[in-house]
């Protein structure tokens, strides 16, 4: 029996067809581990998963004990599904004052991690075969969040340096655009947008809400808002645009992915914001989520102002863009997040990352992120992996060009 009869009737259509979209990380996934079961662990090199591996910061493990310390039996039932008062009501505060807009609690979602409030927010805004504008290299997850909400992902193309390109951005834009996510630091290729290119896709964005007489939506995907190397301004996604709304969580910046806590915030300027925030509470009872966890909501006051130790990424980073660019790849300025998207030599992203795996080194295709030609390297690893790695990548590309 193929994979495919024994899984027919036992799953749906779609759930196949996303099972299959899936399988280019799985693949490497379980290449990785019939490496490690054949050679050993220490013998394979896995830079394909983007697992955050900074350990959260001491204020969260003291956040922890005191929290825990103070619970009473109420502190752990059901809630309001945009989450705590309290909690939304100490965040309104501080965006307030970080974006100069009068953002109340009623502009907070508490959500389950970023993905949680992407799939929240596509849940309560697209009609079926809207339109989501998706910037290239994006993170292969928004195809499924986009399909489970009945939309259509539309890819669009960026610079050479994976720069917004304003002008292919207005071309994409359409009867159907409902929405748009724009993610910097970008999942996979590292790249932080400049300011003024994100202004002017929020000018385009508004300009067409403005022509289609309903707002297009631009979600700004943040998770690696505060994992950057470098020192230029964040942009505010309720300054770009009226339409603009914040998506974020605590997974990368506390190194909390598997607490599943993160939030949305709403553009007090959207016309009918009242009315978006309680379909987001809506969405987030009936995709079953109800409430993002009680617990976590209560420890993210405590951890104000810290983030995990940006060291152990700035070193890998070094390390590998110096080792990498010395054996001859080439890579857009991968000031954020954990990632490097060089070129794949030779131009074929799968061959070469099959390259890469004759020399136990895991990576993932550029083509699962919309842009083939490239590969994707996560160094959320320990610093002797990146070390000894290097050696191998510089074989791999000096097997492939022999
Ligand atoms: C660009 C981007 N957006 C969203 C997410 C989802 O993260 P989480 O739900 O853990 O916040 C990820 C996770 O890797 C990501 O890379």
């Amino acid at each position: 029996m193929t994979a495919k009869e024994s899984l027919d009737p036992v799953i749906s259509a779609p759930m196949h067809r996303a099972m299959e979209a899936a399988s280019f990380i799985r693949q490497m996934f379980e290449e990785g581990n019939r490496l490690r079961a054949e050679l050993g662990d220490d013998a394979v090199f896995d830079f394909s998963l983007g697992n955050p591996c900074a350990p959260p910061p001491e204020s969260f493990f003291s956040a922890l004990r005191t929290v825990a310390g103070e619970s009473s039996p109420a502190d752990h039932r059901y809630m309001t599904n945009a989450g705590r008062p309290d909690v939304r009501q100490w965040l309104a505060r501080r965006l307030s004052a970080e974006h100069e807009l009068d953002i109340t609690s009623d502009h907070v979602v508490m959500t389950c991690g970023a993905a949680g409030g992407l799939n929240v927010l596509l849940k309560s805004v697209l009609e079926p075969q809207d339109e989501v504008l998706l910037l290239t290299p994006y993170f292969t997850e928004y195809l499924f969040y986009i399909q489970n909400h009945g939309g259509i992902p539309k890819a669009v193309p960026t610079q050479k340096s994976f720069q917004p390109d304003p002008e292919a951005f207005r071309r994409a834009l359409g009867p159907k655009t409902r929405a748009v996510i724009v993610n910097t630091p970008n999942n996979p290729s590292g790249v932080v947008y400049e300011p003024a290119l994100v202004e002017e896709l929020g000018r385009l964005v508004d300009e067409h809400s403005e022509r289609m007489g309903r707002p297009v939506y631009l979600f700004m995907d943040e998770p690696y808002r505060r994992i950057r190397y470098v020192d230029t301004p964040h942009p505010s996604a309720l300054l770009v645009s009226r339409n603009g709304i914040i998506v974020t969580s605590f997974s990368k910046e506390l190194g909390l992915a598997g607490e599943r806590i993160g939030y949305v915030v709403l553009n007090p300027r959207i016309e009918g914001v009242e009315v978006l925030f309680g379909a987001l509470g809506i969405a987030t009872r009936i995709l079953g989520f109800v409430n993002a966890p009680a617990f976590m909501q209560r420890i993210i006051p405590h951890c104000a102002g810290s983030t995990v130790d940006l060291s152990l990424y700035r070193k890998n980073r070094e390390i590998l863009i110096d080792g990498l660019t010395r054996a001859g790849y080439e890579m857009p300025s991968p000031d954020g997040a954990f990632f490097l998207f060089p070129k794949a030599p030779g131009g074929d992203d799968r061959t070469f990352c099959d390259a890469l795996k004759k020399q136990c080194v895991l990576t993932v295709p550029g083509s699962g992120f919309g842009a083939p030609g490239h590969f994707r390297i996560s160094y959320a690893v320990p610093t002797e992996r990146v070390e000894k790695a290097i050696p191998l990548f510089a074989r791999a590309i000096d097997e492939f060009s022999d």
